[in-house]
C-alpha cells in the first residue's frame, strides 16, 4: 500500500470561524465558500444565530447576514469548540450582549481565565465557576487595555482584539510568541480599524464594515493528516491542493521537510489577504528533530501526527515547551504517549512534551480516543503502519473538525 493522488480539502477551521464572527460585523450579506464542514464551525454558526445573527448553509457555502445582535434567550453552546467560546465572548462582550456559555465535557475542562482576566480588566462583568464553564458576561461598558497574553494564543488574543473593536479607546496586544494571525489579516482585508507590526493596535469600530465575499482556504492541518500518511509509507507521493500556507500555520511542513521528508511547495498564491498554495509531499528517509518553544504555536495542532512520524525517524525526536497541549481538546502528551505505548512505540513523556525513539514494529491495538478529534485522526494514520488497523474507542469525535477524513484516506490509499 502506498499513499498517492491528488486532492482538495474543506476550508481552514480558524479561518471559518472567524469569516463567520468578522461578517456579523458588517451591514448586509456575506458569502463565505468552502467553509469547513466540521462540528466547531456549526457551533460558532448555531450561536450566532441565537444571537439574530442569521446565516443558511447549502453545501460549502454560506450566506450570512451581518446587523443588529440580540441577547440569546437560552445558554450558548459551544460544543467541543475553544475557538468558537473564545472568540465569541470578546465578540459578545463587545456588542454589550449578556450571553450564557456552555459546552462539552472537555470544554468544561479548558481554562477559560485566561480570557475572563483580561475581558474583566476591560470592563466585562462576568459571573464563573473557578474560571471554567458556564460563565456568564453581562453589558457593560468597555475600555481598551494594553495586554501581554500570558499564554501563547491565537484565541485569547483574537477575543481582546473582537472585544477591542467594541470598546472605547485603543486596545494594544504584544505577543510575546506570534501566534496564527488570521484575526489581524481578515481585519486588515475588511478595512477594520487594526494595525500590527509586531504589536497589535485596534480602534473602535465606528462603523459596520462593508460585506464581504470569500473563499476559504483548504485547511493544513487537516492537510497534515495526508501529507504524513505519505511521509511514513514508502513510494508514496501525494499533491494537496489550495492549502493555507500562512507562516504562521505550515510550521508542519517545514517540521517535516527538517525531518528529511519531501515537501514541495508549488503555485504560490494570496487570497484574501492569505497565502495558498499547492504542497506536494513524497516518502524520503525520516529523521529525529527538536521541536522546542519557539516553534510549538505554528505546530501546536499537528504535534499528535508529528509524534507519528516520530516513530520512524532514525534518531529521538524531542518536543519541549508544549505544555499547552495538556488543556487542548483532550491531555494530548497523556494521549499521545499512552496511546504509542500502546502500539509498542519507545516513548518518554514529559512535563511540557515527550520524547520519541524510531520503532520499526508498531502494533494496531485499541486506541483511547479521549473523543479528540486530532489523535483520533492521528492513531487512524498511525495504524497505517501495522499489519492491520487501530481500532479506535470514538470514530464520531472525527466529525469536529473533519467529517470527511475517512472518504478522503481512502481516495488516496493506492
Ligand atoms: C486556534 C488557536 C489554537 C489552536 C486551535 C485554533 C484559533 O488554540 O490550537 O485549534 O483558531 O485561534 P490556542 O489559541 O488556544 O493555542
Amino acid at each position: 500500500m502506498r499513499i498517492k493522488g491528488e486532492i482538495s480539502l474543506p476550508g481552514d477551521k480558524s479561518i471559518s470561524h472567524r469569516a463567520l464572527m468578522f461578517a456579523s460585523l458588517t451591514d448586509g450579506e456575506c458569502v463565505i465558500h468552502n467553509i469547513s464542514t466540521g462540528e466547531d464551525v456549526e457551533s460558532t454558526r448555531k450561536c450566532l444565530a441565537e444571537c439574530d445573527i442569521q446565516s443558511v448553509k447549502s453545501g460549502n457555502t454560506v450566506r450570512i447576514k451581518g446587523g443588529v445582535f440580540s441577547n440569546p434567550d437560552k445558554p450558548l453552546n459551544c460544543g467541543n469548540s475553544g475557538t468558537t467560546i473564545r472568540l465569541l465572548a470578546g465578540l459578545l462582550a463587545g456588542k454589550r450582549i449578556t450571553a450564557e456559555f456552555t459546552g462539552d465535557d472537555s470544554l468544561a475542562k479548558r481554562p477559560m481565565s485566561r480570557i475572563i482576566d483580561p475581558l474583566t480588566e476591560m470592563g466585562v462583568v462576568i459571573e464563573s465557576i473557578n474560571g471554567h464553564i458556564p460563565f456568564t458576561i453581562k453589558p457593560k461598558e468597555l475600555n481598551g487595555i494594553s495586554f501581554v497574553p500570558s499564554v501563547a494564543s491565537a484565541q485569547v488574543k483574537s477575543c481582546i482584539m473582537l472585544a477591542g473593536l467594541g470598546a472605547i479607546g485603543q486596545t494594544v496586544i504584544d505577543e510575546n510568541v506570534k501566534t496564527r494571525d488570521h484575526s489581524e489579516i481578515i481585519s486588515k482585508e475588511l478595512g477594520a480599524p487594526v494595525s500590527s507590526n509586531g504589536t497589535i493596535s485596534i480602534n473602535p469600530l465606528s462603523r459596520p464594515l462593508q460585506p464581504f465575499e470569500i473563499n476559504v482556504p483548504g485547511d493544513p492541518s487537516s492537510a497534515a493528516f495526508f501529507a504524513a500518511a505519505a511521509a511514513l509509507i514508502p513510494n508514496s507521493s501525494i499533491t494537496i491542493k489550495n492549502v493555507l500556507a500562512n507562516p504562521t500555520r505550515i510550521g508542519f511542513f517545514q517540521v517535516l521537510k527538517k525531518m528529511g521528508g519531501g515537501v514541495e511547495w508549488q503555485n504560490m498564491r494570496k487570497e484574501c489577504g492569505e497565502s495558498v498554495g499547492d504542497v506536494h509531499v513524497f516518502w524520503e528517509p525520516l529523521n529525529g528533530i527538536d521541536i522546542t518553544s519557539e516553534l510549538v504555536p505554528s505546530v501546536i495542532d499537528e504535534l499528535p501526527i508529528i509524534a507519528v512520524l516520530a516513530t520512524q525517524a532514525d534518531g529521538p525526536t524531542t518536543v519541549s515547551g508544549a505544555e499547552e497541549l495538556r488543556v487542548k481538546e483532550c491531555d494530548r502528551i497523556r494521549a499521545v504517549c499512552e496511546n504509542l505505548l500502546a502500539m509498542g512505540g519507545e516513548v518518554i513523556e514529559k512535563k511540557d512534551g515527550f520524547i520519541i525513539n524510531q520503532c520499526n514494529t508498531l502494533y494496531n491495538t485499541n486506541i483511547k480516543t479521549y473523543r479528540d478529534h486530532r489523535i483520533a485522526m492521528s492513531f487512524t494514520v498511525a495504524g497505517l503502519l501495522t499489519d492491520a488497523r487501530n481500532t479506535l474507542d470514538d470514530e464520531d469525535c472525527i466529525n469536529i473538525s473533519f467529517p470527511e477524513f475517512h472518504k478522503v484516506l481512502t481516495q488516496v490509499m493506492g
